[in-house]
């Protein structure tokens, strides 16, 4: 049986990483604060199925333990290893990153060196993002594009993923990246804009009235579905060469494309409850990122299942479901 360790696993990402390994067999440690681990042990976690986390093996070892990380990584001869774990908000001032900025780095640095040191041939998933390509020249953005973030979010995620080649390169890890454009559900935490509207448009519907305040309404992303994108992670590892991928469903929709979905698939005209806010506004929005997902589908068969519209209306169920049983 194949032993994998997921950081951030009570995350969007970790939970249906998590959910997909079990399913294939997989024995599933992660990582997890000690609060997060209190937060599944008395159910706070806005329904988390408490049977998954049963399933797995948990560990309460914050990454900035670099003790605790090599005595865990040490006992276990993990066969894979996915580091989804980070500060990630891309919305924080430049100057308010310090903590992401060092987190994210020195997190991945503990991470990757004591698997060097113990169990070398483990397989290594490193979460890229989008945002590292910053304010790209081209779109949409394949694996060349040069990296230009412009976040403090961006910038730890780079220098993570610098890290990551120079081990797959000098100490010849297998280490895969997946650079993945912005991936929501219901599980979406929800100051994130996908999940923001969805629950506002439940909430409205249900209340009959109410509004929402949002920033830039003409800002657009490549948005596709987590699920889908964890099967990416997945194999990103399996493929039989260590190498970087784009993540993405190559279509572009606004921020009111997302409005329009949601509000019309509960019986509402979106613009009679949305106001914009300037608080709300970003000051980066170059070219939008559109990844071209034609490696990853050409050289490892993935390819987004789920569409735009289909994803906002399961995201506007299942806050429906929620608010309806007083959650
Ligand atoms: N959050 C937020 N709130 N965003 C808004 C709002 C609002 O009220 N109004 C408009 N937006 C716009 C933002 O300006 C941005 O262009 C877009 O909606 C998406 O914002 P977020 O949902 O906050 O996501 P993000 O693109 O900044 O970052 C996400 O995707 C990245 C790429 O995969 C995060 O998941 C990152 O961690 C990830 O790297």
């Amino acid at each position: 049986m194949k032993k994998a360790l997921i950081t951030g696993i009570t995350g969007q990402d970790g939970f249906y990483l998590a959910e997909y390994l079990l399913g294939l067999g997989y024995e599933v440690h992660g990582l997890a604060r000690q609060t997060g681990l209190e937060h599944i042990k008395s159910n706070l976690l806005q329904d988390v199925p408490p049977e998954l986390y049963q399933r797995c093996h948990l560990h309460a070892v914050n990454l900035d333990n670099f003790p605790g990380l090599y005595r865990l990584i040490s006992r276990t001869p993990f066969d894979e290893c996915y580091h989804l774990a980070a500060s990630s908000f891309v919305g924080e001032r430049l100057a308010d990153g310090y903590q992401t900025i060092q987190n994210n780095i020195a997190s991945t640095h503990y991470l990757l060196a004591a698997i060097q040191e113990f169990h070398p041939g483990c397989r290594f998933y490193f979460a890229g993002t989008s945002e590292m390509f910053g304010r790209p020249g081209h779109t949409p953005q394949s694996e060349d594009e040069p990296f230009m973030p412009r976040s403090a979010y961006g910038i730890s995620k780079l220098a993570g993923y610098h890290l990551v080649r120079n081990y797959r390169e000098s100490h010849g890890m297998f280490c895969g990246v997946g650079i993945l454009y912005n991936h929501e559900s219901p599980r979406r935490r929800p100051e994130f804009v996908t999940r923001k509207i969805t629950m506002a448009a439940a909430r409205i519907s249900l209340e009959g009235r109410g509004k929402i305040q949002l920033g830039n309404l003409e800002a657009r992303r490549d948005w596709g579905y987590a699920p889908d994108y964890v099967r990416a992670m997945h194999a990103i590892l399996n493929h039989d060469k260590p190498e970087d991928f784009v993540v993405a469903t190559g279509v572009l929709h606004s921020v009111a494309d997302l409005c329009e979905a949601a509000f019309s698939h509960v019986g509402l005209d979106w613009k009679a409850h949305v106001e914009t806010n300037p608080a709300f506004y970003r000051t980066e929005e170059g070219i939008p990122l559109c990844g071209s997902a034609e490696k990853i589908e050409r050289e490892v068969g993935w390819k987004p299942t789920t569409p735009f519209q289909e994803m906002v209306h399961r995201m506007v169920d299942a806050d429906l479901a929620r608010l309806s049983a007083g959650r």
